[in-house]
């Protein structure tokens, strides 16, 4: 099979295709199939879940509805780096709402979107395990601590 949408190249549609075909007999291998097409186009565009669901056999209704269940997999494009800031209770007291919207307000994006020119997306994720710093956040799996309104802007300066 082969199929067409700007997000999704040619190659990334011959690994689908290779995903699809690994699991396509196996019964309730659905979300493995989800899982390892993630892997390859990072995101789901509705080509994606239609495309899948006529590989496996099933409803696009199933798929999209397996898709937005699971926090696991992602309706929206990721950003080329993926800010996490952690609303834990330590983060919380100390200020991670006031860094989230912060970032809101510089780039436009709300938590779980992703800014235009997919320079970041934006999360608030539970305790990242650094409380001693908080709050905390983390950029592509580097760790900020005593992130204020203030800084964040700064840190976010790095991460082009
Ligand atoms: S609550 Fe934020 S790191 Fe633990």
């Amino acid at each position: 099979m082969s199929c067409c949408s700007e997000e999704i190249s040619q190659e990334m549609w011959s690994e689908v295709d290779s995903v699809i075909e690994r699991h396509r007999e196996t019964p309730g291998a659905l979300i493995t199939v989800l899982r390892e097409a993630q892997d390859v186009v990072g995101w789901f565009p509705q080509a994606l879940i239609e495309y899948i669901a006529k590989g496996m056999n099933i409803p696009a209704s199933d798929v999209f509805g397996v898709v937005s269940f699971y926090s696991l997999f992602s309706l929206t494009p990721k950003g080329r780096n993926s800010i996490k800031v952690c609303t834990g209770t330590a983060c919380y007291v100390k200020g991670a709402r006031e860094v989230i919207g912060r970032i809101s307000g510089e780039y436009g994006i709300a938590e779980g979107e992703t800014t235009e020119d997919r320079r970041f997306d934006l999360e608030g994720v539970r305790c990242v395990g650094a409380c001693g710093l908080a709050p905390a956040m983390v950029i592509n799996g580097d760790v900020h601590g005593d992130v204020t309104a203030d800084s964040v802007l700064k840190i976010l300066e790095k991460y082009s």
